[in-house]
């Protein structure tokens, strides 16, 4: 086989077939295709796009390309959760507990902030001493033990995706939904668990703007996860606001701390409790949602949910006290209120544009290098369809110092678009697209 003839059938919108696509992940993987081929290639599938049957082959070769986990077949069943990334979403950090105390075993690999999204190993790390760069051995030996772990991504899996996304980042072919699917599914089903739910978030702050494009992305994912044998449900859920009311690492962590208590914001708490939910009813551990939910509310109102946390924060070398008494993490040396311009209705809050901010004042990275300031960000005080008058708090900025928080407020007024008329939210979980 040659790449350039692969290159030319792409080109020219035709399918590769399983063969094909199998050569050139392995070849990739093994160094022997170069970097400027396999990018042509890619430039040909952003623009042809890829079948089912071919995004399918793409992501099984790259899940293959490297070290597989298995560890449905250590523990079963277990489950896997992943967002494709917002603003405030804190959403796997309450799940995993939440899943774990109801008796459903939680093995995942997250990753680290993506422009202006957050990432959960970010926030874990807000957590003094805790590790989340796991081998694979010890991975495994948590999930045993506890039945939760969340670590890092291991560069051992999947090492194809590893390649195929540094070359992607950097040659204008991220944003193609065959290839976003393939790569997220890679990891997934190298990881090997048994049921995974998927948070495919739309809006301003999400990498996909429509809810068309939302659905083009589930629905790729859960047929992946059909062919690879792993029973996979999307929820395709609103980022049109930042989730919640805190934007930055710790100040999500407690928030996370607060939805396991049965103290958190509504709209946050109701998704994780329904994500979480719907793990249980994925799983057989509950006949219905509303049987599911049931669980779910026993945790918290038992304090088993939070206990959880508490347990996989020190297995990974955290301080589970941090967890109890939320008030030793980590906190910003000052904080500032911005207060509402004027009186009306909150019509729309630019999430992206609020991610970038919180990144200015520390809480995320410009470049891969950069480090973090996890103390810094913000508690939104209000949200789409509230109503402010002039003079009331809008936004607690916590920030490193005097000029930082003032540098931001501009920019942050910038965010909110106001109405004199009353507004209607949009609807937090749009569909759920099941196998
Ligand atoms: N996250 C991934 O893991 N892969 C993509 O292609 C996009 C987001």
């Amino acid at each position: 086989m040659q790449i350039v003839e692969l290159i030319h059938k792409k080109r020219d919108g035709e399918a590769l077939s399983s063969e094909e696509i199998g050569w050139l992940v392995e070849q990739y993987t093994n160094d022997a295709i170069p970097d400027y081929q396999v990018a042509a290639w890619l430039m040909a599938v952003f623009w042809r796009g890829m079948d089912a049957r071919e995004t399918s082959d793409l992501t099984l070769a790259m899940a293959h390309s490297g070290e597989q986990l298995r560890v449905r077949e250590m523990v079963v069943p277990v489950v896997d959760k992943h967002s494709t990334g917002g603003v405030g979403d804190k959403v796997t950090l309450a799940v995993a507990p939440l899943v774990a105390a109801c008796g459903v075993a939680v093995g995942k690999m997250s990753g680290r902030g993506l422009g202006h999204t957050g990432g959960t190993v970010d926030k874990l790390e807000s957590f003094q001493g805790l590790r989340t760069s796991l081998a694979s051995e010890e991975f495994l030996h948590i999930l045993q033990q506890h039945g939760i772990v969340i670590a890092g991504q291991s560069s051992q899996l999947a090492p194809a995706d590893g390649k195929m996304y540094a070359l992607r980042d950097v040659t204008g072919t991220v944003d193609s939904i065959p290839l976003i699917a393939a790569s997220i599914m890679s990891k997934k089903l190298a990881i090997g668990g048994s049921h995974l739910l998927l948070d495919v978030k739309v809006g301003s702050g999400a990498f996909m703007k429509t809810v068309e494009q939302a659905r083009e992305l589930a629905v790729a994912m859960v047929e992946i996860g059909r062919v690879g044998g792993m029973h996979t449900v999307a929820a395709i859920t609103a980022m049109d606001q930042p989730l919640g009311r805190a934007v930055g690492n710790v100040l999500e962590v407690v928030e996370a701390i607060a939805i396991l208590r049965g103290e958190g914001p509504g709209d946050v708490s109701e998704l994780c409790y329904h994500e979480a939910a719907e793990l249980l009813v994925m799983t057989g551990k509950a006949r219905d949602q509303a049987e599911a939910e049931d669980l779910v509310a026993a945790a918290v109102r038992g304090g088993a949910a939070v206990a959880k946390f508490a347990e996989v924060i020190a297995a990974q070398g955290g301080d589970p006290r941090q967890v109890e008494r939320p008030e030793l993490l980590p906190a910003a040396p000052l904080r500032r209120m911005l207060t509402a311009p004027r009186s009306g209705y909150i019509a729309a809050m630019h999430a992206e544009r609020i991610g970038l901010a919180s990144m200015r004042l520390g809480a995320g990275r410009f470049k891969k290098d950069d480090a973090i300031d996890h103390r810094t960000g913000f508690i939104l005080q209000a949200r789409v369809g509230d109503y402010c008058h002039q003079g009331d708090p809008l936004v607690e900025i916590h920030a490193r110092n005097e000029d930082e928080a003032a540098a931001i407020q501009q920019e942050l007024l910038r965010c909110y678009t106001w109405s004199d008329e009353a507004v209607q939210p949009g609807p937090l979980i749009y569909e759920v697209i099941h196998p």
